[in-house]
């Protein structure tokens, strides 16, 4: 509310020169322009899989409605619409374990299956509830980070290997292919049987590193065998609107490579995904399909709930700007933290939401999130944008409003908003949120005049501008 208060002092006292007071700045303009198209979003979100679902499961209700609030609701949190959910490969629930719908071996892959539902889920079917049936979430991505260890060369789940019977592994216990892909639909019968729907399915996690927790490895030619056998598997079980998302792959332009072999499938997967450790979305994949940026964090520095201090990884300021790079130079439809919330004792910044003397607390990278996730929900088309000092994105919602996001990395500036190639859309009303240091997404003043919006965006703040058309004369 402070400029109209400036602006509101200064009108009482004109003959006070506004110069030392209030510098009589340029705006800054900023043009969208309605009739340049490019992705259309799915979202942003985060995942609770590893236990750490379970973990907030033994909260008090409080303090899980508060977690859950801080995720999912549109008005107390970060309104994240995507939830990436861990398909178990695990034996047992050691540890962080996931365990496995099917722990232990049919004894060979044609045997009849002996799955079994827990109607837990790692704790991930309480979260998936939640957010589907209380918040309206929409888009679930089951992403296994591997097959059961009897499925695969190093009979484990953990430490790499590969799936039997995919191009160069075979396997004295035969082709699992088909026999995965039945697990994997299970899987997401077990949720439909819960009123869940799984809208996105991966079958592989970082299948370029191997690690000593759930882990398997895959080359592009080889998730291209598994996929011809998944696509048919899922239309049969009438599963036709789950998307295949593949691979999941460590860096992000590592997926290329995988996408360059998997040419003969592209039209049988949904989106392609990639993670941003050894590289990130800088640019966009060579494909057609959609991409997501699934995983990305901070998971070595201390954890800091800082939006702005020095620039640092874990900052939320450092968020928002890397997931405006992802949309604008990665082409990038969605965009995923890991993790979103755990009362784990470690005390880096790979969560968003941390747990301290059982309360739980979230930091300005989850507000990060919030800032694009409130603003540019599913189904959104980005627009054009553009201006100079400020970064600017913006997007046309489904319904209807047009959502302008401004980052502003200098000094405080007002800035002024002019649309072009939207027909018939005319500017009726008009709303701005800030977050910055000492804010969450607080709603401050935007302004009409000559079917222009114009506001201010502090200091090293994130400024999203929400314009709603006019209603139209009859
Ligand atoms: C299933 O969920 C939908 C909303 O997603 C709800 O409308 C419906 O009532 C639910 N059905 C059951 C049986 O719970
Ligand atoms: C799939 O849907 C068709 C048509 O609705 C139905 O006849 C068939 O039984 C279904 N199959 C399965 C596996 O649910
Ligand atoms: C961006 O992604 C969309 C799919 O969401 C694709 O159609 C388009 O070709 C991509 N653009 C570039 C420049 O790669
Ligand atoms: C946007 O980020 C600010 C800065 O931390 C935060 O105060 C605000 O709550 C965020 N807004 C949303 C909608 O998440």
């Amino acid at each position: 509310m402070y400029p109209k208060a400036i602006f509101s002092i200064l009108g009482l006292m004109p003959g006070i020169a506004a110069a030392s007071i209030l510098e009589p700045r340029q705006a800054t303009g900023i043009t969208v322009d309605l009739g340049k198209t490019y992705q259309t979003m799915d979202g942003f979100g985060t995942s609770e899989a590893f236990q750490r679902a379970v973990g907030m499961q033994k909260l008090s209700e409080t303090e899980q409605r508060k977690f859950l609030d801080l995720m999912f609701s549109m008005e107390k949190g970060a309104g994240l619409s995507i939830l990436r959910n861990g398909v178990g490969s695990s034996p047992d629930m050691r540890d962080d374990h996931m365990v496995s719908i099917q722990p232990k071996s049919p004894g060979g892959p044609k045997a009849t299956p002996q799955y079994t539902w827990d109607k837990s889920d790692n704790g991930q079917l309480w979260v998936s509830t939640e957010a589907v049936h209380r918040y309206g979430l929409k888009t679930i991505y089951a992403n296994a980070w591997s097959a059961p260890g009897y499925m695969k060369t190093n009979n484990n789940d953990a430490n790499g290997g590969s799936l039997c019977g995919v191009s160069g592994a075979s396997c004295s216990s035969g082709d699992w292919k088909q026999a995965y892909a039945d697990y994997l639909v299970q899987y997401i019968q077990f949720y439909a049987a819960e009123n869940i729907t799984v809208t996105h399915l991966g079958f592989l996690n970082e299948p370029d590193l191997t690690t000593s927790y759930a882990s398997m490895r895959s080359s592009g030619t080889q998730a291209a065998d598994f996929i011809k056998v998944l696509r048919p598997t899922l239309d049969k079980a009438n599963l036709t609107n789950v998307l295949i998302n593949c691979c999941d792959t460590m860096g992000y332009n590592v997926m290329n490579t995988m996408l360059g072999q998997m040419r003969s499938v592209e039209s049988q997967m949904g989106v392609a995904t990639g993670h941003a450790y050894t590289s990130g979305p800088s640019s966009p994949l060579n494909t057609k399909l959609k991409s997501w940026m699934t995983e990305a964090g901070d998971n070595e520095g201390a954890w800091t709930s800082t939006w702005y201090s020095s620039g640092g990884a874990g900052e939320g300021f450092t968020w928002a700007n890397n997931i405006y790079s992802a949309i604008t130079s990665g082409n990038v439809s969605a965009y995923l933290y890991w993790i979103g919330a755990q009362d784990r004792a470690s005390n880096t910044n790979s969560k968003m939401i941390r747990v301290v003397n059982k309360a739980v607390e979230p930091s300005k990278r989850l507000w990060a999130f919030g800032n694009w996730s409130r603003f540019v929900r599913p189904g959104a088309v980005r627009v054009g944008a553009s201006a100079s000092g400020v970064r600017t994105t913006a997007f046309r919602n489904v319904d209807g409003t047009v959502s302008v996001q401004v980052i502003n990395s200098g000094a405080a500036r007002a800035v002024t908003i002019t649309l072009s190639g939207g027909g018939e859309f005319a500017v009726g009303s008009a709303a701005a949120w800030v977050t910055d240091n000492t804010r969450d997404i607080v709603q401050i003043e935007a302004t009409i005049e000559g079917g222009k919006v114009s506001g201010n965006v502090p200091q090293r703040s994130m400024v999203t501008f929400v314009l709603k058309a006019a209603p139209k004369k009859a």
